[in-house]
């Protein structure tokens, strides 16, 4: 390895507990469509899903906000349902309607193709990863993510995402084994794809529960804790020693016991946490990440100023990396994000 590890790497520090001012920063979906140089990469390939199999435009893509931004972290681009594609499902991104993926109706019908095949389908991913950790400065962070298994199996159950999500909810209630074991299923492929992310040089991972919003608190534990503490526990025992930052988006009141139960190296905070409960409900030193309002990052303004700052005031005696609540939006302007860094960097 070219010499990387003896840097230090602000994000890193952070999510091995130490308070950095100012704090480091990265957005989710800082990859995408709000950038003109990715609109014009993606008009290379065919379709969305050829992109991310594709090393060489999912490597610059991954690059291009770390050149224009500077950003403290550098996100994989890929996307949380290749895992549904290599297992066998169909997968497809239409536009202007997002995802849609060919419904499973039971737990068997993920299990079409084997472990050990469907991490070999995944493999132009790895070579993602190999091409940006060469390219990528000393101090950037390299990190690697994988959806949740509740909110991949949810896409899987609905077969798409626009929904109101009754029928994979229901499943916790009316077939409760199928929704277990289903989820195991997805907890299995899930650490031996993020391990091999680890081994082709991811240094942090990330697990998005998108979809974790108003469930109530014993299927909360059901759905997300126990599959995020099996994914967690999984990823260790296959000795991935690297920091996993959870992201529980809709979390609310379960929000402490997910970072209490799950094993979760820092937590990724969305638009509706309130900083005081923070202070109060998570324990001391324990990383977060988040969480301006993307809606509040596209309209841009003296409010977006006062908020970045407030949101640093907030957390400042915290390991905190700054980010948003959930994914930059694709109108978002881009002197917009570059005043939030500006007021990050001039602030302290
Ligand atoms: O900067 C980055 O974050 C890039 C990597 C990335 C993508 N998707 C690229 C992408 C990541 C980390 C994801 C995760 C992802 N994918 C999540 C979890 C995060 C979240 O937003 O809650 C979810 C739920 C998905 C599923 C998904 N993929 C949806 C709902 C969509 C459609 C969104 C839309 O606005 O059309 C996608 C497609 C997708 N994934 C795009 C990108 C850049 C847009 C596709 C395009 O360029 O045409």
């Amino acid at each position: 390895m070219p010499g990387s590890n003896s840097v230090q790497k602000p994000l890193l520090e952070v999510l091995g507990g130490t308070v950095r001012t100012p704090p480091p920063v990265w957005m989710m979906r800082q990859a995408g469509r709000h950038l003109p140089e990715y609109l014009e990469l993606r008009g290379r390939a065919k379709d969305f899903l050829d992109f991310c199999y594709s090393p060489s435009l999912a490597s610059e893509a991954t690059l291009q906000p770390i050149r224009r931004y500077g950003m403290d972290g550098a996100i994989l681009f890929a996307d949380i349902l290749l895992v549904l594609d290599a297992l066998g499902l169909d997968v497809r991104f239409e536009k202007g309607v997002g995802p849609l993926v060919e419904p499973i109706e039971t737990a068997s019908d993920l299990t079409k193709i084997s472990h050990t095949k469907a991490v070999d389908r995944l493999s132009p991913v790895f070579e993602t990863v190999i091409r940006v950790k060469r390219a990528l400065p000393a101090e950037t962070t390299l990190i690697g993510f994988a959806g949740a298994p509740f909110t991949v199996l949810l896409y899987a159950i609905e077969g798409r995402g626009k929904t109101d999500k009754s029928t994979a909810r229901s499943w916790i209630y009316e077939k409760p084994t199928e929704m277990h074991a289903a989820l195991m299923e997805i907890v299995e492929i899930t650490a031996l794809y993020m391990k091999a992310q680890v081994e082709a040089g991811a240094e942090a991972l990330m697990i998005f529960e998108s979809w974790a919003e108003g469930l109530p608190d014993d299927v909360f534990r059901e759905l997300v804790i126990a599959p995020n503490a099996e994914l967690v526990a999984r990823l260790r025992e296959l000795d991935v020693d690297v920091p996993i930052i959870g992201f529980p988006r809709g979390a609310a009141g379960m929000l402490a016991p997910y970072v209490a139960e799950t094993g979760v190296t820092g937590v990724g905070l969305d638009t509706a946490v309130v900083p005081g409960d923070i202070a109060r409900n998570l324990p001391e030193g324990f990383p977060v990440q988040g969480h301006l309002d993307p809606l509040l990052l596209r309209a841009g303004g003296e409010r977006l100023v006062a908020r970045v700052r407030e949101l640093l005031a907030a957390y400042a005696g915290r390991p905190h990396i700054f980010n948003l609540g959930h994914g930059v939006l694709p109108d978002t302007p881009i002197p917009h994000v570059e005043l939030v860094l500006k007021t990050l960097r001039e602030g302290n």
